[in-house]
């Protein structure tokens, strides 16, 4: 199965950053850098449809298994991936064949956090967005990072990940 994984927090080279770039150092993973691409508001009356959220989906879409990476911050995804999310509704305005081909994909959710635990809010709007799309939610990877990621800390989850995730 072919899979991106869209990353975005708000520190480059974070923990959130340290997780993706061990997924697709060690599997066949596509990593899309959200802060690479200009990607604005969500405008009800669509000025913005000629920045990058068009062309970063038409990419998106060529996966069949797409992975959102983001940190969380105050229980709820990154702002910067907020902000992708939203524009989401372009694909049921003005592009909407782009949209159609998001159908039968899966989709999962990797987030980094103090916390021991994800609360259900943070991945709930991952799996509902999914639903609405006709996308297959899978799962949540979480890794707890209450000081700064260490790769030995997290080695063995990572790898099952890779082994169970990614590589099937
Ligand atoms: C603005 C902000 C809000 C945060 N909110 C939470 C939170 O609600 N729960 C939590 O466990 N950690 C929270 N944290 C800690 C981060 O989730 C954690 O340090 C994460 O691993 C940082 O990933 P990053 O390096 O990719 O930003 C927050 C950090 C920041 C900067």
């Amino acid at each position: 199965m072919t899979t991106a994984i869209l990353f975005s927090s708000s520190r480059a080279s974070g923990d959130t950053f340290q997780i993706v770039k061990y997924l697709s150092d060690n599997s066949a993973v596509q990593m899309f850098n959200l802060s690479e691409h200009s990607v604005s508001f969500y405008d009800y009356e669509h000025q913005n449809n000629a920045d990058d959220f068009l062309p970063l989906m038409a990419e998106l879409v060529q996966f069949e298994h797409i992975i959102f990476a983001t940190p969380m911050y105050w229980y709820s995804m990154c702002a910067q991936m907020k902000v992708f999310i939203d524009r989401l509704s372009d694909l049921l305005t003005i592009d909407k064949p782009l949209g159609r081909q998001l159908r039968g994909k899966q989709c999962s959710l990797i987030s980094s956090g103090y916390d021991s635990n994800a609360p259900d809010c943070l991945w709930q709007p991952f799996e509902l967005t999914a639903k609405y799309l006709g996308m297959h939610y899978k799962e949540m990877l979480y890794l707890s990072c209450p000081s700064e990621f260490k790769l030995a800390d997290h080695k063995v989850t990572l790898d099952d990940f890779i082994e169970n995730a990614l590589t099937c």
